[in-house]
């Protein structure tokens, strides 16, 4: 590397030199379209490619069909398309950040990435690839108005945020994650259709209008839903799962887990307005808190069998605690809490638990005793305090 800094400027004709060598392992540094020609006999390039930001206009990359290292470029304002006709592989991560200018990304033979990481590329709205293998994905705050060119059957994690053009997600191929998927922040009316996923580690949806997870068998941490707009969550074929969070889902009526049988964490139902009816007629096991608040005027359980953290459950509807109550020595082993009829259901940590009422502890400070309530955390932060409560209460 340090040769290489030293020679070019040096020995300018050097270039062509190295460029013929195809790269030996260091960065490759493109500062024109010039630069990416001199590399057009290279089947292999050995390196990390960097595209300076100061390359304006449409960039190709010809001939080259694997980049040994990662397609990086950072801050390419002026870029306006970017191709790579002959380009099948990328072994690390291909990394675009701040395109700004970008409209067309063409590479019709890239399959294999190691990452996709894309972020701030806000006028770019298809991917024009076709990859079916990549260990992680990541794409925030494009102009994307699908997924289409993304079919991966497993993957690490899967990251989609703040792309506001995008209306629908059908990750018809994924059936296995094996680290956090999540979406949040994207398109209001998004449709995430994940027809074919089975089992994954962290499962976090926020924002979106419909969600389909038919599939969806077993999950080994959070499978979390805040701030949608959908009536209606189905997850037939749910068994088992780390923290469940359903909070906030101001139009959710319709909840249905019928096969839940364990939840190896806390499980929170908050501030979800129109839900009357809670159900979970296999759950049997929580390792944590159960954690219900709200205006239901039913709340059925009758399989559980053992809580290993407390139990709160209010709501201002009409539901009934007797048989709650004559589990509190037995089946729950930690706090116990239930009221029905009351005008301001709370979750364990004080929260008001539903969006219409107003008193109790105000969801925006912090308590007398300087703990954080849920609604002030940064969202992913109402779920691990959620985990920690539950641990204390064990
Ligand atoms: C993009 O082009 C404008 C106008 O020519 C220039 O001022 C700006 O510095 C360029 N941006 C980059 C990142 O090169
Ligand atoms: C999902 O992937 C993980 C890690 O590769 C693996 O251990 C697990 O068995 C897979 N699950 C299924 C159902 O294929
Ligand atoms: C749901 O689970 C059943 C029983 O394990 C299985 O036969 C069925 O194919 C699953 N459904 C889906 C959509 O995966
Ligand atoms: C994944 O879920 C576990 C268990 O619910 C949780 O402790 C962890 O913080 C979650 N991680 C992420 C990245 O969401
Ligand atoms: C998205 O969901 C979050 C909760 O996770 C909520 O605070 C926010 O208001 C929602 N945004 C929109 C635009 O609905
Ligand atoms: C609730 O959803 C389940 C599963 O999708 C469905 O079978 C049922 O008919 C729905 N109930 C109502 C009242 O819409
Ligand atoms: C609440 O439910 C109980 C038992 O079903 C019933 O007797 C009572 O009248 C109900 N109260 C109201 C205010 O609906």
């Amino acid at each position: 590397m340090a040769f290489i800094k030293y020679a070019l400027p040096v020995l300018a004709a050097a270039q062509a030199v190295f460029a013929a060598d195809c790269g030996d392992g260091d960065t490759i540094t493109i500062s024109s379209q010039s630069d990416l020609d001199s590399y057009n006999t290279c089947e292999t390039l050995d390196g990390d490619v960097e595209i300076a930001s100061s390359v304006s206009g449409a960039v190709t990359i010809n001939g080259v069909q694997r980049i040994k290292g990662a397609l990086t470029c950072t801050g390419g304002a002026n870029i306006t398309s970017f191709s790579a006709p002959t380009l099948e592989t990328i072994d690390d991560a291909f990394h675009l950040d701040g395109l700004t200018s970008l409209t067309s990304l063409d590479a019709p033979e890239l399959t294999s990435v190691g990452e996709i990481d894309f972020t701030a590329i806000p006028i770019l709205q298809s991917l024009g690839f076709s990859v079916t293998s990549a260990s992680s994905v990541s794409i925030v705050n494009t102009g994307l108005t699908s997924l289409s060119g993304i079919s991966l059957t497993a993957v690490g994690s899967f990251i989609i945020t703040d792309n506001t053009q995008l209306e629908t997600v059908d990750v018809n191929s994924l059936k296995n994650a094996t680290n956090l998927i999540n979406f949040a922040g994207n398109y209001d009316q998004l449709e995430i259709s994940l027809p074919n996923l089975a089992s994954g580690t962290n499962l976090t949806i926020r924002n979106v209008s419909t969600v389909s997870i038919p599939s969806l068998t077993k999950l080994e941490g959070q499978l979390g839903f805040w701030g949608n707009s959908f009536s209606s969550l189905s997850a037939p074929n749910l068994t088992e799962t780390g923290d469940l969070v359903l909070e906030d889902n101001s139009r959710l009526s319709n909840l249905s887990l019928p096969v839940l049988e364990t939840v190896n964490g806390g499980f929170l139902i908050t501030r979800n307005d129109e839900l009357n009816t809670i159900s979970f007629p296999k759950l049997a096991t929580v390792t944590g808190a159960i954690d219900f608040s709200g205006g239901f005027d039913s709340a059925s359980l009758p399989s559980l069998q053992n809580v290993r953290g407390g139990f709160n459950m209010q709501s201002t509807g009409n539901f009934s605690c007797e048989t709650f109550d004559s589990w509190k020595d037995n089946t729950i082993h930690g706090t116990y809490k239930c009221e029905a009829e009351t005008s301001d259901p709370t979750t364990s940590d004080g929260s008001s638990g539903s969006s219409t009422t107003t008193s109790g502890s105000d969801s925006s400070t912090t308590d007398d005793a300087g703990v954080l309530t849920a609604a002030n955390l940064p969202v992913m932060g109402a779920a691990a305090i959620f985990g920690v409560l539950a641990q204390f209460a064990l």
